[in-house]
């Protein structure tokens, strides 16, 4: 008899996410231009930006260049990083009594003398299209209607987007933050989503112990390399939340991008994952679009 080997040629499936983030970007622009064709005002934002790190003014530039494709109104605050706390709330009070704004984001990181926690507070909860907020927060964790935070927001965007089933499944969110971790985990354990969620966090002794047993693998560390081939089973799906800038003088800024994932070790699993760049960050400043429309929608209401 004669024994027939074959090999099949695996690879890992590219959740590339230009194509939804451009799909949702269409839609909104139809929807903004059906809106102020009945009289409104168009959808306004205002970005308040801190200090000079390169990274969050690059996140800001990105919000600001979308809001303008959209035809939104938008508006940026530039702040020295010396700047008091003081002076950034006098900014949010007025922005929240001012009714040509409808969405108030102010990027993080903030400098170390100043509490994030007062300003996240401070912005009113209609206003809040990050999601931030404790009523906003507090709303989503008891599945009230809330502005869902923009990453993870994305996230569920493209796991519908590429049909990746939640319901049923093992999902492991690695990172606990307030902007991507917690929510995520609460978006996918509510019910619609019906996902078995564990969170995973920098003392957690054994993580190959979660991930190798997951369907879905959602990584939000900051730190490149939090996961490689080896941690995942086939048929898993991978989302890369990371964007590390890591230095390279062959590249004309000196940096490239890399996300939490070492995503080359996949290149021949059977494995589904979002790629960095083109990946969850661009589908971040979609999401803030959409947040920002909505605000505006309940404000006309
Ligand atoms: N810093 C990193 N991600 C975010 C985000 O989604 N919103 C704001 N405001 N700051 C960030």
């Amino acid at each position: 008899m004669t024994e027939c080997i074959s090999f099949m040629l695996i690879s890992m499936r590219r959740l590339g996410c230009r194509e939804v983030s451009d799909r949702v970007l269409e839609e909104l622009k139809a929807k903004t231009e059906l809106f102020i064709n009945k009289g409104n005002r168009a959808p306004s934002l205002a970005v308040v930006l801190v200090g000079e790190n390169e990274a969050s003014k690059t996140y800001v530039r990105k919000k600001e260049e979308a809001a303008e494709a959209l035809g939104f109104l938008h508006f940026q605050y530039n702040f020295n990083e010396d700047v008091r706390e003081s002076e950034l709330i006098s900014l949010i009070d007025t922005l929240n009594s001012d009714d040509g704004i409808d969405g108030i984001l102010v990027q993080l990181p903030l400098p170390k003398h100043i509490s994030e926690e007062n300003i996240i507070e401070r912005i009113s909860a209609e206003k809040d299209v990050d999601g931030f907020s404790p009523v906003n927060a507090g709303r989503l964790m008891i599945g009230e209607k809330s502005f869902v935070p923009c990453t993870p927001k994305g996230i569920l965007a493209v796991l519908r987007y590429y049909g990746i089933e939640t319901a049923g499944k093992k999902a492991v969110v690695i990172g606990r933050s307030n902007i991507v971790g917690k929510p995520m985990a609460v978006l996918l354990m509510q019910r619609g989503l019906d996902a078995t969620v564990t969170v995973c966090n920098t003392k957690t002794p054994d993580l190959k112990e979660y991930t190798s047993d997951a369907d879905i693998v959602i990584v939000a560390t900051g730190h490149p390399g939090t996961i490689d081939a080896s941690y995942v089973k086939d048929g898993a799906t991978v989302i890369d939340v990371g964007v590390n800038r890591i230095a390279d003088s062959s590249r004309e800024k000196g940096f490239r991008l890399v996300g939490d994932v070492d995503y080359k070790s996949f290149k021949n699993r059977d494995v589904s994952i979002t790629p960095v760049p083109g990946g969850i960050g661009l589908m971040t400043v979609a999401m803030l679009m959409e947040n920002t429309f909505e605000a505006a929608e309940r404000r006309a209401e």
